[in-house]
């Protein structure tokens, strides 16, 4: 019999994300975040390229990037609402991780692999910062496929991008459960 790690399999059962705007202070310390770090990193990558990495936004840089939208959503034709929302995403964060997909030159893994890879090192910070005991969320906006705000705002180059920003901090409401998907709906056996 296969050994069971329940707490682990409970952890992945029930865990869910906390919305950003409910997360407030405290927030995972450098030395906090470094283990969380290394368990988003520990994540399947094809040929060993890893073609992903961290920028650690901090109080000072979210409040430059929140200026930064409001300048960047205007000259776009960004609605007000718009700005203000992803305004928002980093003007009331106190630690976000942009989690950058960064492809590399290869003849044996194509570039969509490498970009699922950043995606699975997405949800493995999520539930790093989750067990961790910390509330996080992972978000985009259009501020996330927009090339001229990350070169801006976080010198992202033009052949990287944003897979996703990871909001952590101390969450204040737990919020209710969402439906989950029917597995019997998603899943074909197949047997022959
Ligand atoms: C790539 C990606 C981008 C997302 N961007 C947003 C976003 O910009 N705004 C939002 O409200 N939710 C966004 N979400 C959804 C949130 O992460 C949401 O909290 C999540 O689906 C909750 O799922 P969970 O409870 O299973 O963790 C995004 C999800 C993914 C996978």
């Amino acid at each position: 019999m296969p050994e069971k790690n329940q707490a682990a399999l409970d952890f992945l059962l029930t865990r869910r994300s906390r919305p950003a705007k409910t997360l407030t202070t405290p927030v995972p310390s450098r030395e906090e975040l470094v283990p969380i770090l290394t368990a988003g990193a520990r994540t399947p990558d094809h040929g060993k390229l890893e073609p992903w990495r961290f920028i650690v936004l901090e109080r000072g840089a979210l409040e430059r990037l929140a200026g930064e939208v409001m300048a960047r959503g205007a000259a776009r034709g960004e609605a007000p609402d718009r700005i203000e929302k992803v305004y928002r995403q980093f003007a009331d964060s106190h630690l976000t991780v942009a989690v950058v997909s960064a492809p590399k030159p290869s003849e044996k893994v194509p570039e969509i692999e490498q970009v699922y890879s950043a995606g699975a090192v997405c949800l493995s910070l999520l539930n790093a910062a989750l067990a961790a005991g910390w509330g996080a969320n992972w978000l985009s906006g259009w501020a996330c496929h927009d090339p001229e705000f990350l070169a801006v705002a976080l010198g992202i180059s033009a052949d990287e991008s944003v897979a996703g920003f990871i909001h952590i901090g101390t969450e204040t409401v737990a919020p209710p459960e969402r439906p989950r998907p029917d597995i019997d709906t998603i899943t074909t056996w197949v047997s022959a």
